[in-house]
């Protein structure tokens, strides 16, 4: 079978765990697609830089992502950040491409234009890993639901903080070393500040709140507040009170019937110690979606991580591959 060709930008915590995985499980995905997945590029910013490409073919990086993206059947976007990753997709999706992304800001704030794209090339934009990284819930959400009414999402979506908070209530660990200690684990974004303002978190409800309910909200309709700005005493007060305090995402439908509003909100809260979420540790992730006739879902596993956000990257693109070798049948 002529093989399928994968362009991957980025090769950080997630796309060097995508690497990884394309090189050591090379024939069990060329038995799931029904033809091999051929990397063709690795496109970095520092060539010199050390990381981890185990078993990967050598002379794959580069330093120039254009020359990859044009030349490809699929291209996988992990390098994160607005530009050049926005111009990057556009083009690979202009010249035939279909793009696998975990970027939840670039989707947040301009993901409707990029997938009017998408759909005018004819071309697929899956960004499965964008939101709660392992956890399948761009799919509960989008396609399982399809057929439901959500009322409301709510939940932990953004694992650095998570760890952050468990690490200070639990364990008594000071917080910008729980700040660290979510850093060495590949948790936090290359901008800590996304994390611990709240905007990752925020990002990402976005993203649920328009797989749920249409493409109109956005960053700006996030009431956001981070983690920040919490201090010893707002730990003690949730302790003395048999609480914990926890980042919390939600979305919901408010406003009179025939009127809907879409309401999206980002705040710590305090949460009962015998809440689903209060038992949520360390970089695990919940979600709870209400629907009317599915009831309550939840949701939950690892919401950061390369290897974990890798499942989800390797999964949409191995359904791309799919259907791109169903496609020349
Ligand atoms: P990262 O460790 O900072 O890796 C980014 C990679 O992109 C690096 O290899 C970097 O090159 C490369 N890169 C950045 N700008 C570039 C440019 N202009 N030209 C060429 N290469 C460039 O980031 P990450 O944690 O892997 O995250 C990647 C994406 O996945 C982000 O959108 C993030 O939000 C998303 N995500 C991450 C996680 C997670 O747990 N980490 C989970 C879900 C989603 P160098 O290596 O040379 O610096
Ligand atoms: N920085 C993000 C988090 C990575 O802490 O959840 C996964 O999106």
């Amino acid at each position: 079978q002529t093989p399928v060709r994968v362009a991957l930008l980025g090769a950080g915590t997630v796309g060097a765990a995508v690497a990884r995985r394309l090189a050591d499980r090379a024939e069990v995905f060329a038995r799931r697609v029904g033809a091999p997945l051929e990397l063709t590029g690795i496109a970095v910013r520092d060539l010199g830089r050390p990381r981890d490409l185990t078993g990967v073919l050598p002379g794959l990086l580069t330093d120039d992502p254009g020359a990859l993206v044009d030349e490809v059947d699929i291209v996988v976007e992990v390098m994160g950040g607005i530009q050049p990753a926005r111009g990057l997709i556009e083009r690979a999706l202009r010249a035939g491409a279909d793009v696998v992304t975990a970027n939840k800001q670039l989707l947040a704030q301009h993901g409707v234009e990029l997938e009017a794209l998408a759909g005018r090339e004819g071309h697929g934009l899956e960004y499965e890993a964008a939101v709660v990284a392992a956890v399948p819930i761009m799919r509960t959400v989008r396609d399982a639901l399809a057929g439901d009414e959500i009322r409301s999402i709510r939940g932990i979506v953004n694992g650095s903080t998570n760890y952050i908070l468990d690490m200070v209530a639990r364990q008594g660990v000071p917080f910008q070393d729980a700040v660290t200690q979510a850093g060495d684990l590949g948790y936090l974004e290359a901008d800590p500040t996304e994390d611990l303002e709240g905007l990752d978190a925020a990002a990402k409800i976005v993203l649920l709140a328009r797989a749920a309910w249409g493409g109109e909200v956005g960053m700006s309709d996030v009431q956001r507040e981070g983690i920040s700005g919490l201090t010893d005493a707002d730990f003690e007060n949730a302790r003395g009170t048999g609480q914990v305090i926890k980042l919390i995402a939600s979305a919901w439908r408010s406003g009179a019937p025939g009127a809907p509003r879409i309401e999206v909100a980002v705040r710590p809260t305090l949460v009962a110690a015998d809440h689903p979420f209060a038992q949520t540790r360390e970089g695990t992730n919940m979600v709870i979606i209400e629907a009317d006739s599915a009831g309550s879902l939840r949701l939950s596993g690892a919401g950061a991580g390369g290897d974990e956000t890798a499942s989800a990257v390797l999964g949409d693109l191995i359904n791309l591959a799919r259907a791109r070798v169903a496609a020349r049948d």
